[in-house]
């Protein structure tokens, strides 16, 4: 079967527009089509050349779209459903999904070589195998994906809507509430209101943060921001120091979570101000992957119990957590429908990222044709 997709071949090129054959399913996979990805920074540390990756790739990581056909060992999934695409598979057996910790799940190790569990690649064309990044390649109109890197959902759920809960939703809700433990009546910092920090900032709200200080260079970010329960608004890391000691009496904040586009050391270091004794600075940022981005005092950190947390995922496991934030989606209390900013052609997924870069969305989205 073919398939339309946006391939990347080296760091530094456009993503251009290919037709590929697709592997057929074997026993433990699936054929899907996809009809929505969003487009999440991380995709662009690829093109810019701060993560290694394996070329050629099909890019795009958070996908929904309609199971065509399942392996012959594929139980709980039957064609016609509709899926979220997880970004991180769950195996559920290694020692991490055994422990809790789905998101360290060692199935997804090879998300950046882009070959399926047990070693196929999802694609060939022209120029060879192709991977698909994070072994799903949603930038494609139809693909071949492991089990265990789907979740099954609702018939009636709007796809475009759900595509955002393969990654952005989760990531920054979960940076908030799992990784921050923000509770009731905490003062929580975000910096970056991209597809992942708006997310930060509304789980921040609905966990019951009392002050809520949303940082962006953007001020259209910033209004975002607003609307999805920042109670207050920093245009520097600097604006946000003065915001925090004036609320909080000096005391600091309980948590500040970074949602930059790319991970610096100086973001860090003033989250790391910002926070409280025994407060918590989360790191959901990628970047660089060799720079040394934390430049700290550990002494300080001992002596005032400080906590820097890195953050997968948000710490969310797939399995619970798309069902459960797709549940609140239903009840109005998580907000989906006002995370896409622009709906793009898959022609158009440069125009995107530029758009992305150029600060003009929170999630675009690219709206497949079949
Ligand atoms: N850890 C994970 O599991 C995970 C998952 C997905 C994405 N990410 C990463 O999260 C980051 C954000 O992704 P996104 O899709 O939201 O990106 P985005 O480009 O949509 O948003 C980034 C925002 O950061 C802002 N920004 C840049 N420098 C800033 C600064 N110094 N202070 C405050 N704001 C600043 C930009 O103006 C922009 O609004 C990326 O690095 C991405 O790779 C991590
Ligand atoms: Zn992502
Ligand atoms: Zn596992």
């Amino acid at each position: 079967m073919k398939t339309k997709a946006a391939v990347l071949y080296e760091a530094g090129k456009a993503f251009e527009i290919e037709e590929l054959e697709i592997v057929r399913p074997d026993a433990e996979e699936v054929l899907v089509r996809y009809d929505y990805s969003g487009l999440c920074h991380s995709d662009l540390h690829m093109v810019k050349g701060h993560l290694p990756f394996r070329a050629p790739m099909v890019f795009g990581h958070e996908g929904a779209g309609e199971i065509l056909e399942v392996g012959s060992h594929v139980t709980g999934f039957a064609p016609g459903d509709h899926f979220v695409a997880s970004f991180y598979p769950v195996c559920g057996r290694c020692r991490w999904c055994a422990t809790g910790n789905s998101r360290l799940c060692d199935l997804g190790a090879n998300g950046l070589e882009g070959f399926l569990p047990g070693g196929r690649f999802p694609f060939t064309g022209r120029n060879g195998d192709y991977g698909s990044m994070m072994t799903l390649g949603t930038f494609s109109q139809y693909a071949t994906v492991h089990r265990n890197s789907i979740v099954r959902i609702d018939g009636d759920l709007p796809l475009d809507k759900a595509a955002l809960v393969g990654c952005g939703v989760p990531t920054g809700w979960g940076s908030a509430v799992n990784s921050a433990e923000v509770r009731p009546g905490d003062t929580v910092v975000v910096y970056g209101i991209g597809g992942i920090g708006i997310n930060a900032v509304q789980g921040a709200a609905y966990a019951g943060a009392q002050h809520l200080v949303a940082v962006d260079p953007a001020p259209n970010k910033l209004e975002y921001a607003k609307r999805f329960g920042a109670t207050h608004t920093a245009a520097t890391a600097a604006e946000a120091q003065e915001l925090v000691r004036q609320l909080t009496h000096g005391v600091g904040a309980d948590s500040a979570i970074i949602t930059v586009d790319e991970l610096v050391a100086d973001v860090v270091a003033a989250a790391a101000e910002v926070i409280s004794k025994g407060g918590t600075v989360v790191i959901t940022s990628m970047g660089q992957y060799e720079d040394e981005t934390i430049r700290l005092s550990g002494v300080q950190l001992a002596l005032w119990g400080k906590r820097i947390q890195g953050s997968l995922y948000g710490g969310c496991n797939p399995l619970y957590d798309i069902p459960k934030l797709l549940s609140l989606y239903r009840t109005g209390h998580v907000k989906l429908d006002e995370l896409i900013t622009n709906v793009y052609s898959l022609e158009q997924v440069n125009q995107g990222y530029d758009d992305l870069m150029a600060h003009r969305n929170i999630r675009g989205i690219i709206a497949h044709e079949h």
